[in-house]
């Protein structure tokens, strides 16, 4: 079947089996991570085009926050639809690298050395941050009905209060995580481009505190 056919029902798949998930999660998402994924692969020449698009608009069809199907069902969707749509070849180099792009798996190295593996990941990692960034992580604290900030869980450090961890609110998914993705970026364009947006969520934490301390 022809690679442009492949990549339409592959986007149609995705599209219908992402109805459900919060606005950060959505289409959108997908439609971003394919761009910046296809964008560090051509800058890296890194590998075949058509793998990287098929596993950046597969790559959150088995996210089981959303989905309301538990994870191993999730892939077996995704390996049933690529059976299907003669894509049985690169079945399990898609699914390896869709299993172990999370953050939460980032002390799996088994995977470590697949360049594929780099370009979606530094992808999605890069639309964790920046104004998109911050955008989404709001937009899932409402989904999870968390609270922007918890000043009652911060201690003073440096001259201002930060959020102790786990104290479930937004601001403080800024220290469990976005504020750590910028130095986990595997490839040199990845990297580049998440100085400008690793930047803008400094700027954005600044700006936060001096309107919640105002008159302080
Ligand atoms: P990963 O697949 O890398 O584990 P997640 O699916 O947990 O990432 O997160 C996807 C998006 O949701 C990111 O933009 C992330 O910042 C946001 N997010 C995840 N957990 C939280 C949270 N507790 N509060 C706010 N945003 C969150
Ligand atoms: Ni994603």
């Amino acid at each position: 079947m022809d690679r442009n056919l492949l990549i339409g029902m592959t986007e149609e798949f995705v599209r219908r089996n992402m109805k459900g998930y919060d606005s950060g999660h959505d289409w959108w998402h997908i439609e971003r991570v394919r761009r910046l994924a296809l964008y560090i692969n051509e800058k890296e020449a890194i590998g075949d085009p058509f793998l990287v698009e098929i596993t950046a608009l597969l790559h959150d069809t088995a996210d089981s926050k959303f989905a309301g199907r538990n994870m191993q069902q999730g892939y077996s969707l995704i390996g049933d639809f690529m059976d299907s749509h003669e894509m049985s070849e690169i079945k399990d180099h898609v699914l390896n690298v869709i299993k172990n792009i999370s953050f939460s798996n980032k002390n799996n190295s088994a995977m470590a050395n697949d360049p594929l593996l780099w370009v979606i990941q530094d992808a999605d990692r890069l639309d964790a941050i920046g104004a998109i960034g911050i955008a989404r992580a709001f937009n899932y604290g409402g989904f999870r009905n968390n609270r922007i900030y918890n000043p009652d869980s911060t201690r003073p450090k440096g001259g201002h209060t930060r959020p102790m961890p786990g104290s479930a609110s937004t601001i403080s998914h800024f220290y469990e995580k976005l504020l750590l993705l910028k130095n986990l970026m595997n490839t040199d364009c990845g990297k580049r481009l998440a100085e400008e947006r690793h930047e803008f969520l400094e700027i954005f934490l600044r700006q936060f505190y001096k309107e919640w301390e105002f008159g302080d």
